[in-house]
């Protein structure tokens, strides 16, 4: 049986860093986890008022959201928290009230920067919100990945061995995690 994971990156730019780590991961994913993006580009941003009339952007986020069977958020920090796009992805799939597609789904979370601290303020910021969702978060491992662009050649290949045999240890944690919950979710029970 496959386990659906979608993954949610915190960019849009090309040549983002984020998305060299999300293909590393999905590089590094043991069976039975099958990992494919929920795409948060173009996303209108939350307007209750708008629910009335539930935007394109709105339906297709909430429908990907929905079919996964869990979640990978791999996000920069953006001053010292998540970048916008994806506090507003969040915000959407949250509503309206009673239909929070993100509920009980498992997930997991990794970080990153260009600095030295790997996006902590962005991750525990995620968690924070994760929480509030009703997500199934694992706890640990945590991964903050510093200094990240360099952990990458020009072709967008890991060059680290360390950190491909880091991030794979980190997939085979998830995949019990996600087998878990996944196994333990309650039927149509949603708390958010
Ligand atoms: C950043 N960056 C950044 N880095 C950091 O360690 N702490 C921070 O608070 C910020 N703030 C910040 C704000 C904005 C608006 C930008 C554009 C960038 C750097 C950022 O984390 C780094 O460039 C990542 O590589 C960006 O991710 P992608 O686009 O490469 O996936």
């Amino acid at each position: 049986m496959i386990i659906d994971v979608g993954i949610v990156i915190g960019s849009l730019r090309q040549g983002s860093v984020s998305r060299k780590v999300a293909a590393a991961l999905t590089k590094h994913t043991p069976e039975p986890l099958k990992l494919s993006c929920v795409e948060i580009g173009g996303l209108e941003s939350y307007n209750e008022d708008l629910e009335q009339r539930e935007p394109a952007s709105w339906v297709a986020l909430r429908a990907s959201v929905a079919r996964r069977d869990a979640l990978l958020f791999v996000t920069p920090e953006y001053n010292r928290s998540l970048p916008g796009i994806l506090k507003n992805a969040l915000d959407v799939g949250s509503r309206p009230a009673g239909k929070n597609v993100w509920s009980s789904k498992p997930a997991c979370v990794v970080s990153l920067s260009g600095g030295a601290l790997g996006g902590f303020g962005a991750q525990h910021h995620l968690r924070q919100i994760l929480a509030g969702l009703n997500v199934a978060v694992m706890p640990g491992p945590e991964v903050y990945l510093s200094k990240a662009s360099a952990l990458f050649d020009d072709a967008g290949e890991l060059i680290s061995v360390d950190t491909a045999i880091f991030l794979s240890a980190f997939m085979t944690k998830f995949r019990d995690w996600a087998r878990h919950h996944y196994a333990n979710a309650p039927i149509g029970l949603s708390l958010a």
